[in-house]
């Protein structure tokens, strides 16, 4: 049985944050701070894999949000995101996560696509994030889109999944490169929070 977060703190709105993903959790975490409480998964008692079946960011990002929300009955977020490269037609898109087998390996995701990528003059490429808020029972969907181009080689240790063959539009640092408020002044998923902030401000 979950644990309800009816009350609020700070006077700020209380958001379960559906993801068992920790570098998401910070991220988000540090943007958040002033404007909504997040309650993780875990402090909410909730311990389920949260399947991503679909073949849009959309699809999943609500699937995820309405498992939660039907569990609970509690506000929810969540979000579902890709690397989505022209040269190869869009992909890994929204398979980012098993791009090289159900394993979720991170390595093994980044090797493949280094791999698909030699001899490609386009490097093209860019995250988009699709967030989920489901408040008060009504959905709501922002997106955030953050442009840049793969690497040959990866290059640094932060952040999580393709960040070492990333560099967002405007820098010459890969995203692992990046202090996480460095990604933040470019990242996706920033932009699609920043959306949410700004509706819950209305
Ligand atoms: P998810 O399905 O939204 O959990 O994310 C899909 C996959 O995209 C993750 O497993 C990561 O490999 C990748 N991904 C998502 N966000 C980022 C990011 O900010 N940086 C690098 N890789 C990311």
């Amino acid at each position: 049985m979950a644990k309800k977060h009816t009350t609020m703190q700070n006077n700020l709105p209380i958001l379960i944050f559906a993801t068992n993903n920790q570098h998401k959790v910070a991220e988000i975490q540090s943007v958040a701070g002033g404007y909504f409480n997040i309650i993780t998964l875990k402090a909410a008692g909730i311990d389920i894999d949260i399947p991503e079946p679909y073949d849009t960011l959309e699809a999943n990002a609500t699937e995820k949000s309405s498992i939660i929300f039907k569990m609970t009955g509690q506000n929810v977020f969540s979000e579902d995101t890709g690397l989505e490269v022209p040269a190869l037609n869009g992909e890994p898109g929204v398979k980012s996560a098993r791009y090289a087998g159900e394993g979720r390996d991170f390595q093994a995701n980044i090797d493949k696509l280094l791999l698909n990528l030699e001899g490609k003059p386009n490097r093209g490429a860019q995250f988009r994030t699709i967030v989920s808020l489901i408040l008060d029972g009504k959905e709501y969907l922002f997106e955030g889109i953050c442009k840049g181009k793969i690497t040959e080689d990866q290059k640094g240790l932060q952040g999580f999944g393709y960040d070492p063959i990333f560099i967002p539009a405007g820098s010459d640092k890969t995203f692992a490169e990046m202090t996480m408020d460095e990604k933040n002044s470019f990242s996706h998923r920033k932009k699609a929070i920043s959306g949410l902030i700004a509706f819950l401000g209305k």
